[in-house]
């Protein structure tokens, strides 16, 4: 075989191995990822909070959801599910049969654009040099995102979509803020805005996507701790480098995990948890060095 015909066999091999790593073992290997934030007031009980997001879940995820059932071991105190939980009309009630018995504790849920669009064909490489934010030509939702919220409304989570509320869990008083969508231009702080309530035992921001304008309005008003989903944590990641994009204003380095709002300044600025999702797109299917994950963060007192 002459050398340049070998080279693109061996390329062409190995391309093909990493799509399939990615789409069937890496899509489907899913990760616990834990963090201790210090958040709560002095001589308070630690909590456990569950953030789950950006599952899109479609017919035949059947790992997907067996994991997801598998979660209620955990005990969480709260469960927060910053949206895009379905990318099909008749996954409303497969979804909730999997949250299972976490539907019967305290918990707070947002929408993301995919719990109310279908999902469509676009080239995954766009996200490269753009992101989705108001591209949508769509404005009549075709998924049942009401069915999905009234579902887990009626197991007692709190709608945060514009909304805030309080919320007990762990035997705190808890404030909740959240905002819908603004890739659709559906977040509407101005609905939520004025300063969080000092006598509350926490203060929590909830949001689908991460964007920095929204970030500062939720610090401004004086919340502790502040989380998102949407980046998918860049699904497709450079081993040893880690993520290109994030689809939305924040820069790679919080795309996923735990770090602060502003990135530097006073040490008392909120912490921003943006989980990188248990999910893809049902039309780029697979996950590449960013498996998928649901975090379980351990509230404890602040240090100092
Ligand atoms: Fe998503």
């Amino acid at each position: 075989m002459r050398a340049p015909l070998r080279a693109f066999t061996i390329a062409a091999l190995a391309g093909g191995a990493a799509l399939g790593y990615s789409s069937v073992v890496e899509r489907n290997w899913f990760a616990l990822r834990r963090f201790e934030v210090p958040v709560l007031p002095a001589g308070t009980a630690a909590i456990r909070v569950l953030h789950i997001s950006d599952m899109h879940l479609t017919p035949g995820r059947h790992r997907l959801l067996s994991w997801l059932r598998s979660l209620e071991a955990l005990a969480p105190d709260l469960v927060v599910n910053t949206g895009d939980s379905i990318a099909h009309e008749q996954s409303v009630q497969p979804l909730l049969d999997a949250l299972g018995p976490l539907l019967d504790r305290p918990g707070v849920f947002v929408y993301g654009s995919n719990d109310l669009y279908s999902p469509i064909p676009a080239n995954p490489l766009r996200y490269l040099w753009d992101t989705s934010a108001e591209k949508h030509s769509r404005h009549v939702p075709d998924l049942p995102w009401a069915e999905l919220g009234a579902g887990m409304a009626a197991a007692g989570w709190m709608d945060a979509n514009n909304a805030r509320g309080r919320v007990k869990a762990g035997g705190l008083d808890i404030e909740v803020g959240g905002v819908h969508d603004s890739h659709i231009k559906k977040a509407h702080y101005e609905d939520i805005a004025g300063p969080a309530d000092p006598t509350a035992d926490l203060r929590l921001g909830v949001m689908h996507s991460p964007e920095p304008r929204i970030l500062d309005q939720f610090a401004a008003d004086g919340y502790d701790l502040l989380l998102a989903g949407h980046t998918h944590g860049g699904q497709v990641c450079v081993p040893g480098y880690g993520t290109l994009v994030t689809n939305c204003g924040i820069e790679p380095a919080r795309a996923s995990g735990l770090h602060r709002h502003p990135a530097a300044g006073e040490p008392d600025r909120p912490w921003l948890h943006v989980s990188a999702g248990l999910g893809t797109s049902p039309w780029a299917p697979f996950r590449f060095a960013c498996r998928p994950e649901a975090t379980l963060l351990t509230l404890v007192p602040r240090i100092g």
